[in-house]
């Protein structure tokens, strides 16, 4: 069955959500609220499905499709590599971020408790925890609202600085940052802090933002370098983290990096994710994935809903050191892409713990009978 989005666009939905493995999408469209949204729930096998809602003007809606179906099964993805109980789903809402009110955000609410519980949702691009409060009137699976453990983006930023160092230790035998070449591109609320962490381990900072008054704060803070934003990704560095949109990892960028580690949170850095994951491992270049590397974001929403202790906070961010290296030594003995390495730990560790329940459920059973 094709299903036409727009003119330019058609998209086969239930072919794409069969290949993926998604569970659900749900579309609700609410006219008199100026609501449109897009739910998926990629899996639910670990426990409810998790993932942030972002408020985005695309461009059309297969974007927002396309948007909300890869960003839900990467946070399947996510909560399997770290080791959280919960699946993986992810809400959009098409609309100008200008345009944005109480009365969206409150039908989105809507939209979110009509789920009961089946997913749980936070904060992402263009929404902010006073916005939370107004979705929290309508539901109350909504995680983040209080900020109790301070917002995610300086856990985020811890995540990426481990992430750094389980590929530097991997690809260059080196357990210190001192002296290390890094280029960071945006400096926003993630970006900011791993420049930050950067600059304490002794690293050399290059940096690079749209706002100038960013790259300028940072530059005078650290002492960093400022670079073009056209420029960043093709610096002669040791790593390259980009901490902005996704997409950055395509044919056009590749080819100019030469950075041998790329190591940074933007989520969907692989425009392609087979053929740029691809070209990456042809180049030499070690790959953190990015849903293993910023998952301490997930970590520090998932603490905050059962309750915050710092201690399994840190203890979710460590794990995320060993998964990378348990990843990148995967990649290279199967001779496959760290990506695909990544895609395969996550799905070995959802059917382990399926395996687990089945065994629980028949053991109940046979105690009953
Ligand atoms: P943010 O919106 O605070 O910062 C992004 C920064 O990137 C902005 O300062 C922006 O001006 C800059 N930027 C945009 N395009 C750029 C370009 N072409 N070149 C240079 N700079 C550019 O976002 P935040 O929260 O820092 O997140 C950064 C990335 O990490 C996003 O992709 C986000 O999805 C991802 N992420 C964030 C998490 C969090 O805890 N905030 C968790 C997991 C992933």
């Amino acid at each position: 069955m094709t299903i036409g989005l727009n003119q330019e666009c058609t998209v086969k939905l239930f072919e794409t959500i069969g290949e993926m493995g998604h569970q659900q999408v749900l579309f609700r469209h609410d006219p008199e609220a100026g609501l449109k949204a897009i739910i998926a729930i990629h899996s639910q096998e670990l426990g409810p499905a998790m993932g942030a809602t972002r408020l985005f003007p695309y461009t059309n809606e297969a974007d927002a499709l396309r948007d909300v179906l890869r960003l839900s099964r990467g946070m399947t993805y996510k909560a399997a590599c770290a080791n959280l109980p919960v699946g993986g789903g992810k809400g959009v809402i098409i609309a100008d971020p200008t345009h944005k009110n109480d009365s969206m955000l409150k039908a989105y609410g809507r939209f979110v408790e009509s789920l009961k519980g089946q997913f749980i949702t936070g904060q992402d691009v263009n929404l902010s925890p006073p916005d939370l409060r107004h979705i929290r009137c309508e539901t109350d699976y909504v995680v983040g609202v209080e900020e109790k453990a301070g917002g995610p983006a300086p856990i985020t930023a811890a995540g990426v600085l481990l992430g750094i160092k389980a590929a530097v230790e991997f690809k260059l035998q080196r357990q210190s940052l001192e002296g290390l070449k890094v280029a960071v591109q945006g400096l926003g609320n993630v970006g900011k802090t791993v420049a930050k962490l950067l600059a304490e381990h002794g690293a050399q900072l290059f940096v690079s933002d749209l706002k100038a008054a960013n790259t300028e704060e940072v530059a005078d803070l650290y002492g960093a370098a400022i670079a073009p934003p056209n420029e960043i990704h093709a610096l002669p560095v040791d790593v390259f983290s980009p901490c902005a949109m996704g997409g950055i990892l395509n044919s056009q960028t590749i080819p100019q990096i030469q950075a041998g580690i790329i190591a940074g949170a933007a989520n969907n850095q692989l425009e392609h994710e087979q053929q740029h994951g691809s070209m990456l491992s042809a180049q030499n270049i070690l790959y953190c994935p990015d849903y293993v590397i910023n998952a301490g974001g997930l970590i520090n929403v998932y603490h905050d809903m059962v309750g915050y202790s710092d201690a399994k906070v840190l203890e979710g961010l460590n794990s995320i050191y060993s998964t990378l290296l348990e990843i990148f030594a995967k990649a290279s003995q199967l001779e496959i892409t760290t990506h695909e390495a990544a895609k395969q730990l996550a799905e070995e560790r959802i059917q382990r713990k399926k395996e687990g329940k089945r065994e629980k459920g028949k053991g109940r059973a046979l105690n009953e009978s």
